[in-house]
């Protein structure tokens, strides 16, 4: 049969992550791959959602955001990431983070033009720079704290770059970005006149102490910053599929029209819903990192104990491991290994790298999961140490 796949399309894989969930569901295992919660949303917000339904908000919305959402959207950046935007210039809701990743990038970004990302980088990234035909420049996040190096970047940056990819707090290292460090990327951003696209979908999920600094606050950088965000993770509602894209006025034009023409929009009743969830008690927020601290800890614990080595996360819900010293070289392989053999699932660290030999010994694990599920998950830990102690 004639190939009829596009030259864009055979440029990337399907997605690990998601081929993880699959391979799980066959071994019947626990799933700490995909990065969704098995615990309930709160219902506040799911009975905001009926409402909404019943109330008839079963139409399009307007294609870039229900007014009431983006209202919402405006009032919670102003308080939480301390920058005053304009609802009705400035935000555009889209379907979840991905599509505003997509479409922001697709709205700004040439054919040739250039991308910065950093790696290990969430591997929606990868495709997104392939989608929009950019020619991405990664820059290495060393462990064991993932710094960069100030002269890499700097180096990075040139006439072709339109962009950098941001993602703090991180996924899959936890890394939360220092001020310092955000300073020093929007001084490279303001002297070359390149867009800060910064995913910050985990903002709410810190450990220990770490503060969540969105780079669009900083002096310069509120008219140079794409804020991207979503109600997926703070409000464990992966499934709605509510995101935004915040930019400048100009900007923000180009995304809405992107946005329209991939989606339409987002579902109405279910923006209607996140509205409420973005007014939700502040107290939510402590709550949520507190059960989130409580089960890094615990999953830190299980794997110190079956003898993985560990970075520890200071934000966002992973952990990355080392499993150089368990005699496996392929992190695909030893994926496989503990999925069909244990029932464990997780994301080898490859599929987070453009370089597989940075990625080809680490696994990264989940923990957005009910205390039973990583109890579960802990005794399959056990039985893995169990088997290599023999
Ligand atoms: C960094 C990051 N951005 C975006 C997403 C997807 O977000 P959404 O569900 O809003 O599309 C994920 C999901 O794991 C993620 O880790």
């Amino acid at each position: 049969m004639k190939n009829y796949s596009s030259n864009r399309a055979t440029k990337f894989t399907e997605s690990v992550i998601r081929e993880m969930t699959r391979i799980c569901l066959k071994h019947q295992g626990v799933n700490l791959a995909q990065g969704f919660p098995d615990f309930p949303a709160p219902a506040e917000i799911k009975e905001a959602a009926l409402k909404a339904i019943q109330s008839d908000l079963n139409q399009y919305a307007i294609t870039w955001g229900e007014p009431n959402l983006r209202q919402a959207i405006a009032e919670k950046f102003a308080w939480y990431n301390g920058v005053s935007i304009d609802p009705e210039t400035e935000i555009t809701v889209c379907c979840g983070a991905t599509e505003a990743m997509v479409s922001s990038l697709m709205a700004i970004v040439n054919s040739g033009e250039e991308v910065i990302v950093f790696e290990p980088f969430y591997e929606n990234y990868g495709p997104d720079t392939i989608l929009c035909d950019a020619k991405p420049r990664f820059i290495t996040l060393h462990e064991p704290d993932w710094h960069f190096d100030e002269k890499k970047l700097t180096k990075a940056f040139n006439n072709k770059t339109k962009a950098i990819i941001i993602n703090t707090p991180n996924n899959p290292t936890g890394k939360v970005f220092s001020r310092e460090e955000l300073q020093f990327i929007a001084d490279l951003c303001l002297k070359w006149g390149v867009l800060a696209v910064t995913d910050e979908i985990y903002e709410h999920i810190l450990y220990d102490g770490a503060k969540h600094i969105s780079i669009a606050s900083l002096p310069g950088m509120r008219d140079q910053t794409i804020t991207i965000n979503s109600i997926s993770k703070t409000y464990s509602l992966t499934g709605w599929r509510v995101g935004w894209a915040i930019a400048p006025a100009p900007v923000t034009a180009s995304v809405r029209k992107v946005h329209d023409f991939l989606t339409v929009g987002a579902p109405h009743p279910l923006q209607e819903a996140a509205a409420t969830a973005l007014r939700i008690d502040r107290s939510y927020y402590q709550t949520l990192a507190k059960g989130y601290e409580e089960r890094r800890d615990f999953l830190s614990r299980a794997l110190d104990e079956a003898g993985f080595r560990i970075y520890r996360p200071n934000g966002a819900y992973y952990i990355m491991t080392d499993v150089k010293h368990f005699g496996f070289s392929d992190d695909v392989a030893f994926a496989l290994y503990l999925v069909e053999k244990f029932g464990i699932a997780t994301v080898p660290g490859t599929s987070f790298y453009s370089r597989s030999s940075l990625g080809a010994t680490k696994i990264r694990f989940c923990f957005p999961k009910k205390r039973e599920t990583l109890e579960h998950a802990a005794e399959k830990l056990r039985n893995f140490k169990n088997e290599r102690d023999k």
